[in-house]
């Protein structure tokens, strides 16, 4: 096949055989990726980490409506490794979930994935294993919808970024829940008893926040705690606004700005500045189209924006941490226009995210409307001595299990009894936002919801996808501490 294509093609420029190509023959080969070490510079520091990369150095991967995903996987790194497809539906064996989907990818192993892709939209990968995702294994995973001609594409990938390695931030954040308890235990026995009960959830949060060192953005807000880990840098793209991405844009034109929130541990507000937008859609899913210039992100979630460029200039398109002032971005400017150096603190702290925004949003896709044929609650629950995190309160040792059959339409309500936020993510499904704290709305499609401290959301989904799906906080240190389980068909 491939001998005869290159015969018949022999004598064509390269410019013609992207023209010449039917669409099917170009999206029979694999896309190669590779899970390999990368350095990048962060502050003036080289900074190892790892990446999902074609042979050609772009990350991620990028398909069209109508495509299959076909992948060839190959594990550079110097140990062990999954990938997972965050926000697809593939069959459960191509999950990426260690155990549940395949066994890891050994290094210098190749895994092949084939199957059909069944949405469009902004969509992501990463390592699934350990917490190899806070060292940047991850990529944007695109399938554009049908092209406009019109409409400049920008992708902009966040992170959160420490020079430690990640098992040390989450030794510090038991040992910290562990010192914390100690020392209100001794507190109590002195007479002062006002912290109440520091086993519950995140009952400890002002200490908490106290206790965390540096501290900008630990702050408790209504409450709520926000912020577990203090970063060394948050990324747009892999760099700060120290030393942003320029991408230049035509004056007066339309850009679709894909958002991805790739951070491990942080939420950010989008801030376009001047720029007017539009939230088209969410998780991949469209919107009724949402005015706007400024939208929450939790981890793990997608926005995509359809901006109108309001003039000639740089306009920065700003990310800033929730709850903080410590910001991250790229640039966008017209031909010509000088890009201003950018504070990497942002004029205001970032509210917290906020559940009325997610209100606001409709699917432009819901769900059939149809009666639930079972109905469930979940509780996301903390104990905070030892900085472990639960669901129903299973233990570190105990991931709970919750059936559904096959066909059924399954509303789930999350009850969040933490004075922390949890970004709740479903795998091999999407689902609806239909209603939070008693009230009904039929709300956004996504595959991760944020469910504010002791608020409930229900979601609700067709069980379509059977196997047995992991339903987890995409926070890695809250999973990592316990806050998972599986959806299982039955
Ligand atoms: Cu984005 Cu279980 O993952
Ligand atoms: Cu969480």
């Amino acid at each position: 096949m491939r001998a005869s294509r290159r015969t018949v093609l022999a004598g064509a420029s390269a410019a013609a055989l992207v023209a010449v190509l039917p669409r099917t023959a170009a999206a029979t080969a694999p896309i190669p990726i590779a899970a390999e070490r990368r350095v990048i510079e962060v502050r003036g520091r080289a900074a190892i980490v790892s990446g999902l990369l074609q042979p050609d150095g772009s990350a991620g991967a990028r398909f069209r409506a109508g495509d299959r995903f076909r992948v060839a996987l190959t594990n550079k790194l110097p140990e062990p490794t999954l990938i997972h497809w965050h926000g697809l539906r593939p069959p459960l064996e191509q999950d990426g979930v260690p155990g549940l989907s395949q066994p890891l990818l050994q290094p210098c192993g190749v895994y092949e994935y084939d199957f059909a892709l069944r949405d469009t939209g902004t969509y992501w990968m990463h390592a699934h294993h350990g917490l190899q995702e806070q060292t940047l294994l991850a990529a944007p995973l695109i399938i554009a919808e049908s092209e406009r001609t019109d409409e400049q594409e920008v992708v902009l990938m966040l992170h959160d970024f420490s020079f430690r390695a990640p098992d040390e931030i989450l030794a510090s954040l038991k040992s910290r829940a562990v010192e914390m308890t100690k020392a209100m235990a001794a507190a109590a026995q002195g007479g002062h008893s006002a912290h109440g009960q520091p086993a519950q959830g995140h009952g400890a949060q002002s200490g908490h926040g106290q206790s965390a060192g540096a501290s900008h953005g630990h702050g408790a807000h209504g409450g709520a705690h926000l912020n577990d880990v203090e970063f060394d840098a948050y990324l747009a793209n892999d760099r700060t606004l120290a030393d942003p991405q320029a991408v230049q844009v035509e004056r007066g034109g339309r850009v679709r700005l894909r958002v991805i929130n790739a951070a491990s541990s942080t939420n950010f507000m989008v801030d376009l500045g001047a720029i007017d937008a539009e939230l088209i859609a969410v998780d991949g899913r469209p919107l009724h189209p949402v005015p706007g210039r400024r939208f929450g992100i939790s981890m793990s979630q997608r926005l995509d924006l359809r901006l109108r460029i309001p003039g000639t200039g740089a306009f920065p398109v700003l990310a800033v941490r929730e709850g903080d002032r410590q910001a991250t971005g790229l640039v966008l400017h017209t031909p010509g226009a000088a890009v201003p150096r950018l504070s990497e603190t942002a004029a205001e702290v970032a509210p917290p995210l906020s559940f009325a925004e997610e209100e606001r949003l409709r699917a432009l896709e819901p769900l059939a409307a149809r009666p639930a044929d079972r109905r469930m609650t979940i509780a996301l629950t903390g104990d905070m001595t030892v900085y472990g995190w639960g669901l129903d309160d299973s233990g570190p040792n105990g991931m709970r299990e919750y059936e559904v059959k096959a066909g059924e339409r399954v509303e789930i309500t999350l009850e969040n009894r933490t004075n922390m936020s949890h970004p709740m993510h479903l795998h091999g499904h999407r689902f609806q936002v239909v209603g939070a704290d008693g009230r009904r709305f039929p709300g956004a499609m996504r595959d991760t919801v944020l469910v504010p401290a002791r608020s409930a959301v229900a979601i609700a989904l067709d069980a379509d996808n059977p196997g047995s799906w992991m339903l987890h906080c995409h926070n890695l240190y809250h999973m990592a501490a316990g806050m998972m389980a599986m959806l299982r068909y039955v």
